[in-house]
């Protein structure tokens, strides 16, 4: 797998100038904590717990997540440059990004590797991912690239036949080339099912990997601030992608929409579960990373 960034470019990222100047031109800072997910894996959870242990439970309540933790590879819709959003934060800094590795090579590769930004990747089973997809880009205006189909049935094929057409880059791609890196000292690798299922014990080791100590009152605010409830009714997190809030989002479509593992059983027929079964496995092939379905 290419650890040149300019291989990963796709026909979407093709024209969007920020990703190059990302790549190119992002100064990242050794005590950056920098969130790499594929898109719908629990990015934003993840962010909620690192704002906790590290901007604190206060500032994690009360500023909009876009402002305390900018998404630095996404500019439309934004009021302003994300890059330069994230230059005038106090550090550490807590950045999200949907980038591949390749893109963040300068940082993992020139400096020591046990000097410089952490970054914590979370993973989730391919089949909620792209139902999460779905959802999110069915059920928001904001998506400008090519349109969405509105059938399941043709959007999970899409999204994994044909990535960069309808989603990001290639998911099996995304994670198999981070999961390369999990021994890295700076590389921490989530999972998002292991988040649902008991979220203290992965805060616990997010807290370890991050040097930060976990008193108890930090643990409890930190569960407490990203329950699936909390973060819905939080206007600074739920809707907040882009700032304008409900605006972008067609009634009845949440961003924290359901949380849970296994809705892909809701979506996917015998049939089509049996086929991406079948493509999942071809493209794990000799990978030892194994996704949790239910
Ligand atoms: P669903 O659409 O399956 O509900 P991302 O932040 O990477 O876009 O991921 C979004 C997914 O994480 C959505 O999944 C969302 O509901 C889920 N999520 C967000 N906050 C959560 C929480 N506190 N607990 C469980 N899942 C959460």
């Amino acid at each position: 797998m290419s650890l040149n960034w300019k291989d990963w470019i796709t026909p979407r990222y093709s024209t969007d100038a920020i990703v190059q100047k990302v790549a190119e031109e992002f100064e990242y800072f050794d005590d950056d904590i920098v969130v790499s997910t594929y898109h719908k894996s629990g990015t934003t959870l993840t962010q909620e717990m690192i704002s906790c242990l590290i901007l604190g439970p206060e500032k994690t309540k009360n500023t909009a997540l876009l402002r305390r933790s900018p998404f630095i590879d996404f500019y439309k819709h934004l009021p302003r440059d994300p890059m330069e959003e994230a230059r005038t934060l106090p550090r550490p800094r807590v950045l999200k990004t949907h980038l591949p590795p390749a893109f963040h090579m300068r940082h993992l590769s020139d400096r020591s590797p046990d000097v410089g930004p952490k970054n914590v990747i979370v993973i989730r089973n391919p089949k909620d991912v792209v139902v999460s997809a779905f959802h999110h880009f069915t059920g928001t205006k904001l998506f400008d690239g090519k349109p969405i189909p509105d059938k399941f049935s043709e959007y999970w094929r899409s999204a994994i036949f044909q990535p960069g057409n309808v989603s990001h880059h290639d998911i099996f791609d995304f994670n198999r080339s981070w999961w390369s890196f999990k021994d890295h000292p700076r590389v921490f690798v989530l999972f998002y099912e292991d988040i649902v299922r008991n979220k203290a014990d992965q805060v616990r080791k997010l807290a370890k990997f991050l040097g930060v100590e976990l008193t108890d009152e930090l643990l409890e605010a930190t569960l407490d601030l990203t329950s699936f409830q909390t973060m819905r009714e939080n206007p600074n997190v739920n809707y907040s992608i882009a700032e304008r809030a409900k605006d972008d989002w067609k009634p009845g479509s949440n961003f924290i929409r359901k949380g849970e593992i296994g809705d892909w059983k809701n979506h996917f027929t015998v049939a089509e579960n049996e086929e991406f079964d079948r493509y999942i496995a071809e493209r794990m092939r000799g990978c030892d990373l194994k996704f949790t379905f239910e």
